[in-house]
């Protein structure tokens, strides 16, 4: 299988910003550690990260529209507490989207408790560092094998 991991904004900080919250690994590291699991694992990865939502909306509109990917990972950051737009791109494809975060934000401030982007993805992730994007693709593979 093929995933497409897509970052959203402040994300290509992680490993620089707020260390106690996201941790010390940077976003190349986890990058890494999410494609040697599924290289391992007999799957390909593609990589993608942009701090601009309609960036981040053309990646998903052109992973539709060209193909070849069987899932998508998306940590699209505080773009996942509001962006509408985001939400719409999601629901737009017929591809399953897990949400991931590397934080758990049910257990930080009240404005990310909501994310607007849950119901229309496969599912959501989040509270264990690089480990919520391998879960995520757990939790893909085992959907798109039903
Ligand atoms: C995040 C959580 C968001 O609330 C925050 O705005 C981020 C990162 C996470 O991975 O924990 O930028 O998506």
């Amino acid at each position: 299988m093929k995933f497409l991991i897509i970052n959203g904004v402040n994300l290509n900080l992680t490993g620089k910003r707020e260390k106690g919250v996201y941790g010390a690994a940077t976003l190349d590291e986890i990058n890494a550690k999410i494609a040697s699991y599924c290289t391992a694992n007999g799957d390909e990865t593609e990589f993608y990260q942009s701090n601009i939502e309609g960036e981040l909306v053309n990646k998903l509109h052109s992973a539709y529209l060209e193909g070849g990917y069987d899932g998508i990972l998306l940590n699209a950051g505080a773009f996942t507490h509001y962006s509408y737009a985001l939400r719409d791109a999601i629901a737009a494809i017929d591809i399953p989207v897990a949400e991931v975060h590397i934080s758990n934000v049910h257990a930080r401030e009240a404005f990310r408790h909501n994310s607007v982007l849950s119901e229309v993805c496969k599912g959501v992730v989040c509270g264990f560092g690089a480990g919520s994007y391998l879960a995520a693709i757990t939790g893909l593979k085992d959907y798109l094998a039903k």
